[in-house]
């Protein structure tokens, strides 16, 4: 029967079930192999597109560089889920310890990399010649895998 309190009973398991799956992190269903292979997976992706924004941006053919400079961005966002607290060790991480105890200057570089891919969009057009182009890749995109290599991942 479609009483006033079965209907509000509807409601509050409905609200009950949408709140529970909002709030389960996207990869909450992988286990801790998948989610240090699919870092691994993502950084090895980015470096090859990297070097990709590299060669295309040096041909002066920057929308090509330009949609991989948006995917990479997306990747960062992307990555700053798969550290979660119980991916520490094993399955060959390079992940330091460090990152956990500095969790927020860890995302706060991961976004600030991100956030400089969408920066050289529009930095890109500007520069002249491959010296430029060269200087403008090294500040936006290498320093930022460099800054964060550094500190975070263990020397390989
Ligand atoms: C904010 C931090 C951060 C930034 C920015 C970053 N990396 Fe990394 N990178 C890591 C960490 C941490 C690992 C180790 C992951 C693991 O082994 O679990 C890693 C691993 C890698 C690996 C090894 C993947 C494998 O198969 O083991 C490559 C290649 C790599 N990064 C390339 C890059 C490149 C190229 C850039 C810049 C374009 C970059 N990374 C930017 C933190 C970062």
């Amino acid at each position: 029967m479609f009483t006033k309190y079965n209907i509000l009973k509807f409601k509050y398991i409905l609200f009950i079930l949408i709140f529970v799956t909002l709030s389960l992190p996207a990869n909450a269903e992988l286990s801790v192999e998948e989610i240090i292979k699919g870092r691994k997976a993502l950084f090895s992706k980015n470096y090859s597109t990297a070097k990709r924004v590299q060669t295309f941006s040096s041909k002066g053919e920057f929308e090509k560089a330009k949609s991989l400079m948006i995917e990479m961005s997306e990747n960062y966002k992307t990555l700053i889920d798969y550290f979660p607290d119980n991916t520490k060790e094993g399955f060959k991480t390079e992940a330091l310890p460090i990152i956990w105890e500095n969790k927020d200057e860890f995302n706060a570089l991961m976004t600030k990399s991100s956030n400089d891919m969408i920066k050289l969009t529009s930095l890109i057009e500007d520069t002249e010649g491959v010296d430029e182009v060269r200087a403008v890749l090294t500040k936006m995109m290498w320093g930022n895998c460099k800054a964060c290599h550094s500190k975070f991942r263990a020397p390989h």
